[in-house]
């Protein structure tokens, strides 16, 4: 009995000492369950599992070194190849969000990345690995709705940064010949349609794999509204960052380093919220189509 009592007094002070902002800052945080979230004493920014798709194929960890500007996730899914499994991801928390796409300054996010097999042996696609690296926002006209949920929102915006194995954009096994912009030397093509939750997904895939990723991605919502793609009066409510895992038969690392999200509002130079090229008429009749199918 007393020996317990001095466990359980030890354990307690060691939980106290894990609860002060200083040392939970400086020791590496490791979370497997589903639906773990860790917010950032350093940022507010919040880390997620996010294993909404687990359909018990697999596991999904996420860690998080001190300083909190970095993260991993050590994954592997063996079923359902065409599914999103897991989303661990890091959440932007900002007193500027949500913001009028009118209103959208700038959009930045610096970041490095790798994905590799776990155990360094193997390539991946020799363990069948299927992932994407994205930026995942969503959007609606309500301010409310765009940052509450991620299934209630009108739209949702892509930007992917890396893309691995069969995992692709939604739209993008149809559109063959997509609109184009190019950002900072790099280009990103835009391909659109309904997802499982009824949203009109708008998804930008880089030309390549951007593993050291720097760029002002506002551009990019420019290009939607002033093509009448998105009425520029939409809330952007949510930003993450992190890598969607479909598919690996053994365990996969992605890591995510020095990373830094930040986004301005204000008023918007006019010659920024213009210009481009003439709306993609395909493309419209495109989403006019994906409007009946999801009505259906
Ligand atoms: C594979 O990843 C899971 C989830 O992160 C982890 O629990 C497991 O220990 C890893 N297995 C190996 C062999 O590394
Ligand atoms: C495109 O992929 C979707 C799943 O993302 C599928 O439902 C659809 O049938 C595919 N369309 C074509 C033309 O292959
Ligand atoms: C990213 O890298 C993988 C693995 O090398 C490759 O298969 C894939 O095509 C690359 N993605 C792009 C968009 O270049
Ligand atoms: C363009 O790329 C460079 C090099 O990665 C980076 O330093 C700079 O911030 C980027 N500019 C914008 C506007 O994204
Ligand atoms: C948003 O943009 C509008 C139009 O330019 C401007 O009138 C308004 O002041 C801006 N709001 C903020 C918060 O900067």
């Amino acid at each position: 009995m007393a020996l317990l009592r001095l466990f359980s007094s030890a354990l307690f002070a060691s939980v106290l000492c894990a609860a002060a902002p200083t040392a939970s800052s400086s020791t590496t945080r490791v979370y497997c369950g589903d639906f773990d979230t860790l917010t950032s004493a350093a940022s507010q920014n919040i880390f997620s599992t996010d294993a909404w798709g687990n359909d018990g194929s697999g596991a999904s960890c996420i860690s998080i070194p001190a300083g909190d500007d970095s993260f991993s996730a050590t994954w592997k899914w063996t079923k359902n190849q065409d599914n999103v499994h897991a989303f661990p991801n890091v959440r932007l928390v900002s007193t500027q969000l949500p913001v009028q796409l009118l209103n959208l300054t700038s959009l930045n996010l610096a970041v490095d990345w790798s994905m590799t097999p776990s155990d360094g042996s193997s390539s991946l696609s020799a363990i069948g690995a299927s992932a994407d690296v994205v930026i995942d926002m969503f959007l609606d006209p309500n301010r409310i709705t765009a940052s509450s949920s991620s299934t209630k929102p009108k739209y949702e915006v892509m930007v992917w940064m890396g893309q691995f194995g069969y995992a692709n954009a939604i739209g993008a096994n149809i559109t063959k010949t997509p609109p184009t912009y190019k950002l900072n030397g790099t280009t990103f093509s835009l391909y659109t349609g309904p997802n499982g939750n009824g949203q009109t997904v708008f998804s930008w895939l880089a030309a390549s794999n951007i593993t050291s990723f720097n760029f002002d991605i506002s551009p990019l919502f420019d290009y939607l509204t002033s093509h009448n793609l998105l009425p520029a009066t939409t809330y952007l409510g949510s930003v993450q960052y992190g890598t969607e895992a479909f598919h690996a038969t053994s365990n996969v690392t992605f890591s995510a380093s020095n990373f830094n999200l930040k986004v301005t509002k204000g008023i918007k130079k006019a010659s920024m919220a213009m210009g481009g090229v003439a709306p993609n008429l395909a493309l419209i009749a495109f989403l006019g189509l994906g409007g009946v199918v999801a009505l259906l």
